[in-house]
């Protein structure tokens, strides 16, 4: 792992160098996702074109690099562009800071950005015109209301819901073929 995080009794891994997540007006610690979430992602990702919303602490970047036909990977917060994603040495990998700014097509995409849930809707309305007709999204902390809620507004169909501590799943849009 890289170093400089710890892991929390949740099994999440933080940064005590983390000055909080902007979107709750900095005030809370950005969380990755567990060790085992980021194997079920590197897994998953394997030979696709990968879309991260939610760089974060770069834990799930990582993984997703590793088997990822490419990854572009998004994240707002100048101290994730400054701080972190500089120690990922992912050269390969595209970082961005705004949806507006992605380009191409995605057989995956990976969504873990701010959890309120007018984002939530924001990130997954975005994944849809930018997934490939077959592609799954994955989600973390699906047990979060607004998550949960912004999910059953978009009208997803499940394919998976891992049995993770941070309720990884992943979706399918409808009309889409299934995988
Ligand atoms: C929970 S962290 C992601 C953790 C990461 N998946 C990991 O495993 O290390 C959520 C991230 O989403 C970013 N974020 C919040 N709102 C965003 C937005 N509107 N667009 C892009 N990124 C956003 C935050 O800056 C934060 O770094």
């Amino acid at each position: 792992m890289r170093p400089g995080l710890t892991i929390t009794s949740e099994g999440n891994y933080e940064s005590p160098s983390d000055p909080g997540e902007a979107c709750y007006a900095g005030s809370t610690k950005r969380r990755s996702v567990t060790p085992e979430e980021a194997q079920i992602l590197q897994r998953e990702a394997t030979g696709l074109r990968c879309l991260e919303i939610g760089t974060g602490l770069g834990v799930s970047t990582m993984a997703l690099a590793v088997t990822a036909a490419s990854l572009c990977s998004v994240d707002s917060d100048d101290w994730v562009h400054d701080a972190v994603i500089p120690e990922l040495s992912l050269d390969d990998v595209v970082f961005v800071r705004e949806l507006s700014e992605v380009t191409g097509r995605f057989d995956m995409a990976f969504v873990d950005g701010c959890h309120t849930k007018a984002s939530v809707l924001r990130d997954l309305q975005f994944v849809a015109t930018a997934l490939e007709p077959e592609g799954r999204v994955f989600i973390h902390d699906c047990y979060i209301a607004d998550v949960a809620e912004a999910i059953a507004e978009t009208v997803l169909i499940p394919i998976c819901a891992y049995p993770t501590r941070c309720s990884l799943s992943s979706f399918r849009y409808p009309g889409t073929v299934p995988s």
